[in-house]
């Protein structure tokens, strides 16, 4: 296993250690009744992006009903995510106007870029890819949005672009923490 992959993992699995004890800190705040099930729900993706396994049963140890019953009300409204968001998060936009300018082709792109399909996210956590219908940009098609920036006329070349863009800028970072880490020694 390479040395970054094994940080990534160990980032990982530290990161949902904390996000499993902020969850459990904050469980006290609500009542144990069933009316709070959806509250606790929303609170867990509000906070972390997505209800993972462990914190659907903390739910349900939380207010004494099955795990199945959880899962089975959090499934009903589609506003709830089982997977963690990546952290750079593309939602490639296949409304009308969207599909008609090759909104289906940008989607391809990044999905053979990132070597995830839609609804997935890449293994280090860095890329999720959605589908979203109109963002309301239709003028600008097609169009994607990559965290909170609205990209218009999307081509291939485009989403190499922004690929690139955040791979330079993550070796950047990794750049600067070794000199920080070889600073402190
Ligand atoms: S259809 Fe894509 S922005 Fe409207």
């Amino acid at each position: 296993m390479s040395e970054t992959t094994k940080t990534t993992n160990e980032e990982i699995l530290a990161e949902e250690k904390a996000m499993l004890e902020d969850i459990a800190a904050r469980l006290s705040g609500f009542a144990r009744e069933r009316a709070n099930l959806v509250p606790l729900l929303q609170m867990i993706q509000e906070r972390h992006g997505y209800l993972p396994p462990d914190a659907i049963n903390m739910v349900a140890e939380y207010l004494e009903i099955a795990s199945c019953e959880v899962y089975g009300v959090a499934t009903f409204y589609n506003q709830f995510r089982f997977t963690p968001p990546g952290k750079h998060q593309i939602k490639i936009c296949l409304g009308t106007a969207c599909h008609v300018k090759g909104g289906d082709i940008i989607l391809e792109n990044f999905e053979r870029k990132l070597e995830i399909r839609e609804g997935e996210i890449t293994p280090d956590r860095e890329f999720g890819i959605d589908r979203v219908a109109c963002v309301g940009c239709c003028a600008l098609a097609p169009v994607a949005t990559v965290d909170e920036s609205v990209q218009g006329h999307m081509a291939p070349s485009k989403v190499e672009g922004i690929i690139l863009g955040f791979q330079i800028e993550k070796e950047r970072e990794a750049r600067e923490k070794q000199k920080d880490d070889a600073g402190e020694k």
